[in-house]
């Protein structure tokens, strides 16, 4: 069901670590304010999954989590990531559950250099640099099949095995080639990434997969590149590109050279998307909780609030999401000095605030503001 149809949308919070809670509470700031303005209702609840919950509890995930979090319309998550919790306990044991036990089989990262915003990429503007990457969010070396033969001895073996199937491959090509067809950027193209050069069992699933799909949308051109040649194509021709779509791992990779290229993980956002009906999907910043920062109202709010954009656009409040994506631009076009943690020119809540402002200013803010 179409969210925006529901009397309310429901949004679970989690604000996470480190720096996470601080830009949460700037996109629920704009949130905030854009449903006042553009007339829509909506009901938040906070969980304090994260580190801090986890040293307390030892659990990163209570019984039940999950189940209650389902209903919800979407989940907008901070950040994860402890000091003093170990690697991999909380990505596995929270963000990874989450997206298995949810089936957000979507990872959704649309690279785009807003207004200036500087890329490291010489003579490369915004109108070079934007695409989307359709990450599969669900397979591949992330499903935790593997193990350990001979631990701690010389002779230790240790396996990671890729899982990839027909239907979980099948169902992310599909809704890449619907989300290209209704992107309709003039360039129509789909670029398959993966390596059936040296993966030829698994991506040898995913390439006739996607020439199975592709004969379904013939308006869309069906591309392909090897995953080491993509990232040196983004880096030398960024505006060959409309939309990617790719395995797990690959995704991982070729979404933080992204990250980078679009102007830092101050800008980048993410969503993790189950698109089936009912389904709960999440939205997130790319950036980490980046402990050092914490409490120090420096650190940039507009990748969290991008991805409040994403969710808007998710839960059908697409006018919002336009108006918030509009803001953002007219923030980092024509106030911020960089994007960069503590060197704005701005606190995080002042860029908050900004954005707020800036919703009145957009051309759709405008008219609705005369109208008011
Ligand atoms: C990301 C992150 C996660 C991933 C980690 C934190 C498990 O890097 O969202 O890209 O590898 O998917
Ligand atoms: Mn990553």
């Amino acid at each position: 069901m179409n969210a925006a149809s529901k009397a309310k949308t429901k949004i679970a919070v989690i604000g996470g670590d480190g720096t996470g809670p601080e830009v949460a509470a700037e996109g629920l700031k704009v949130l905030k304010a854009v449903a006042a303005m553009e007339g829509f209702e909506y009901e938040l609840e906070h969980f304090d999954f994260g580190g801090e919950r986890y040293l307390r509890t030892k659990e990163t995930l209570p019984a039940g989590a999950v189940d209650q979090l389902r209903k919800f319309d979407a989940i907008y998550l901070g950040a994860v990531g402890h000091p003093d919790v170990a690697p991999g306990i909380l990505e596995k044991g929270l963000l990874l559950e989450l997206r298995f036990q949810l089936d957000q089989y979507i990872n959704l990262r649309p690279v785009k250099l807003f207004p200036g915003v500087e890329t490291p990429l010489k003579d490369k503007g915004p109108e070079d640099i934007d695409f989307v990457v359709v990450r599969e969010n669900t397979e591949d070396m992330y499903c935790g099949v593997g193990g350990f033969l001979k631990k701690h001895t010389p002779d230790e073996v240790a396996t990671q095995t890729a899982i990839y199937t027909r239907k979980g491959c099948e169902r992310c090509i599909r809704w890449a080639f619907e989300f290209t067809r209704k992107r309709n950027n003039p360039k129509k193209m789909l670029t398959l990434v993966a390596k059936t050069n040296v993966l030829t069992y698994g991506h040898d699933l995913w390439w006739r997969t996607f020439q199975d799909v592709a004969s379904e949308y013939k308006d869309i051109k069906a591309d392909y590149n090897h995953v080491d040649a993509c990232c040196m194509w983004m880096v030398k021709n960024p505006e060959y590109y409309d939309v990617i779509v790719t395995t797990n791992m690959f995704g991982d990779i070729i979404t933080d050279l992204a990250a980078v290229v679009q102007g830092g993980l101050g800008v980048a956002a993410g969503g993790n998307i189950n698109p089936d009906p009912g389904g709960t999907s999440m939205f997130e910043p790319m950036g980490g909780s980046a402990p050092k920062y914490t409490g120090k109202n420096v650190i940039n709010p507009i990748a969290a609030i991008n991805a409040m954009s994403m969710l808007l656009e998710h839960t059908g409040h697409e006018s919002a999401a336009q108006r918030v994506m509009s803001a953002i631009q007219v923030v980092t076009g024509t106030k911020m000095k960089s994007q960069a943690a503590g060197k704005m020119g701005y606190s995080t809540q002042e860029v908050g605030d900004l954005v707020i402002e800036a919703l009145d200013k957009t051309p759709a803010g405008r008219a609705k503001a005369a109208a008011r």
